[in-house]
């Protein structure tokens, strides 16, 4: 397998150097039918990947290379149940949270599907308690606030659905604490009656210092305000770790459980969703879960050069590995996707960001996109000047709803989508030094100065980019397109041999923060010969400046 990996790098290499000399627009006067032939959809989404800098001998390769890394049999090995998480011992199983009950798979022998829908079922009966009044608060209220106190996959998921699905909205609003920093809590806190605010303790290992120390603080809060009997009525626990919830004081009732395999940054379609289920009510978020089902079937199915995950993962891999880009930017037209590249950022980074194979040897090729982005169009007026100018390439990726749910404003509408695909052209076409000047003497600018200016104006062009159009943002569209992207994962983990699913890159830095609280706790300590003279530095500082 590793002389026919290596080889099929080489050649991809090879063919890149060839094809530095043809440019992606004159790929498309050479096939007018590039955009049929680069692009694929599956119902109301499509994926266009005709402004990428390819041709079909890469697209053959790249296909050749997932074969070759023994894809297909890795993908069903993860939805058989298999423990490919390998440093932690567990299967992965997102994909079983939104599979239909009667499609069993199986851990350790047992059908999950039985215990997946009963966790499904407690969380939709409470979510409706909740939305109904069923369920009312120690004084007899409806609540009317929920704030969700998690970290990572605990908070990025429940807060990037949430915006996303403003539109669909109609229970509770949610607030989210995430930060450690006591200015996050009491900004959230300030502003709510404690008495018609339910908090939600999301946290899979329920001893993440940052959701612990939060929820201790809205424990008092709630305490002050409404008694020690009262306040446990305001709080719930999400989480794997039930004994850790039962010392928290939180009844078996009030306690939504998840399982081992299921990863922070895939929890979302968890309990973990729970606040989301509360706001967008119990069949929005089964059509979320659709969605992602829909999406999980053309993965395990659909053949790898029409699978949508794969085509977006191995182009990943050509901008990284073979054109040796190292960033790519998540640029959602979407403004209630301005979450969704931070949300991608935990999915990808913190699941490919790793040196190390799954044998545990050193990689000498790069892994793990740098992922960054923002929404558009306000991206276009802060980053945008270096995507089309800059001399580093960024891969863009922009995504594109057709369609408003709740709104009908088509001047807004139209406008969006004219920037989203002019910016794709500009970054592909470009304009050269002599129709820069053509353009400025057109308006009226001397020759001189349009020959002195065109160098700052011209644009090389010749820019990747792909996008994702989609019909609307519902949740079964969000569904699909979330599922999309942890497959891309999944896919780019399983080429560069690394498991997508451990993430022991964190731990140190939590390590070292339990040692260094006690330095900033107590000044007089001087046993610090394990510190670093520069940390030792800030440490003195901070004790001079600390009131
Ligand atoms: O930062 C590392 C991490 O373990 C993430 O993987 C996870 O999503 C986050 O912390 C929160 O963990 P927990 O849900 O256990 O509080």
């Amino acid at each position: 397998m590793h002389e026919k990996r290596d080889y099929l790098f080489t050649r991809l290499k090879q063919i890149r150097s060839q094809l530095k000399n043809i440019s992606i627009n004159d790929l498309f006067t050479l096939n007018p039918k590039r955009f049929d032939e680069f692009s694929t959809s599956i119902d109301d989404m499509l994926l266009d990947y005709s402004k990428v800098h390819i041709n079909q001998d890469v697209l053959d390769s790249l296909m050749q290379l997932a074969k070759v890394c023994k894809l297909e049999e890795k993908r069903d090995s993860m939805y058989k149940g298999d423990k490919i998480n390998i440093t932690e011992n567990r299967a992965v199983l997102h994909i079983a949270l939104r599979n239909k009950p009667n499609k069993p798979i199986f851990v350790d022998n047992k059908d999950i599907m039985h215990d997946v829908q009963e966790g499904l079922n407690k969380m939709q009966k409470f979510a409706n308690g909740i939305r109904n009044g069923e369920i009312l608060s120690s004084s007899n209220q409806k609540f009317t606030d929920i704030v969700n106190i998690g970290i990572g996959g605990s908070h990025l998921g429940p807060v990037m659905v949430t915006q996303a699905l403003t539109a669909f909205h109609d229970g509770p609003k949610i607030h989210f604490v995430s930060n450690i920093d006591s200015s996050h809590i009491t900004d959230v806190l300030k502003n709510l009656d404690p008495e018609k605010t339910l908090v939600l303790i999301a946290s899979k290992t329920f001893t993440t210092i940052e959701t612990m120390t939060n929820a201790n603080t809205a424990q008092k809060w709630m305490k002050k305000a409404l008694g020690e009997e009262n306040a446990s009525q305001h709080f719930v626990a999400i989480s794997t770790a039930l004994e850790k919830t039962k010392d928290f004081g939180i009844s078996e009732d009030r306690v939504f459980g998840y399982w081992d395999w299921v990863g922070g940054r895939y929890s979302i379609w968890s309990s973990i969703g729970l606040g989301v289920m509360i706001a967008i009510g119990t069949e929005n978020f089964a059509d979320f879960l659709d969605g992602a089902y829909e999406m999980d079937q053309h993965f395990k199915n659909a053949p790898l050069e029409d699978n949508i995950p794969v085509i977006l993962a191995l182009i990943g891999i050509w901008h990284i590995n073979i054109c040796e880009y190292p960033t790519r930017a998540i640029l959602p037209y979407d403004q209630r996707l301005s979450s969704f590249p931070s949300y991608i950022q935990q999915l990808d980074m913190e699941s490919n960001g790793k040196s190390i194979s799954s044998s545990g040897d050193a990689l000498y090729e790069k892994t793990g996109a740098i992922v960054w982005g923002e929404a558009g169009t306000n991206s276009q007026h802060s980053f945008f000047q270096l995507l089309h100018q800059g001399s580093q390439i960024v891969p863009c990726e922009f995504m594109l709803g057709v369609n408003k749910t709740d709104t009908n404003m088509n001047e807004h509408n139209d406008l969006l989508m004219a920037n989203c695909l002019a910016q794709s052209q500009a970054l592909m076409s470009g304009r050269g030094i002599s129709e820069v000047i053509r353009v400025l003497e057109k308006r009226g600018v001397s020759h001189e100065e349009s020959i002195r200016l065109a160098p700052h104006r011209q644009f090389h062009g010749n820019r990747p980019s792909s996008t994702l159009l989609y019909k609307e943002l519902n949740p079964k569209t969000l569904g699909k397109i979330i599922a999309l992207y942890e497959h891309r994962v999944f896919v780019e983990g399983t080429i560069w041999g690394v498991d997508s699913f451990d993430q022991w890159g964190v731990e140190l830095g939590k390590e070292l923060a339990t040692e260094m609280l006690s330095y900033v706790q107590d000044n007089t300590k001087k046993d610090n010969k394990n510190i670093d003279s520069s940390s030792i530095g800030l440490l003195n500082k901070i004790n001079s400046w600390r009131k």
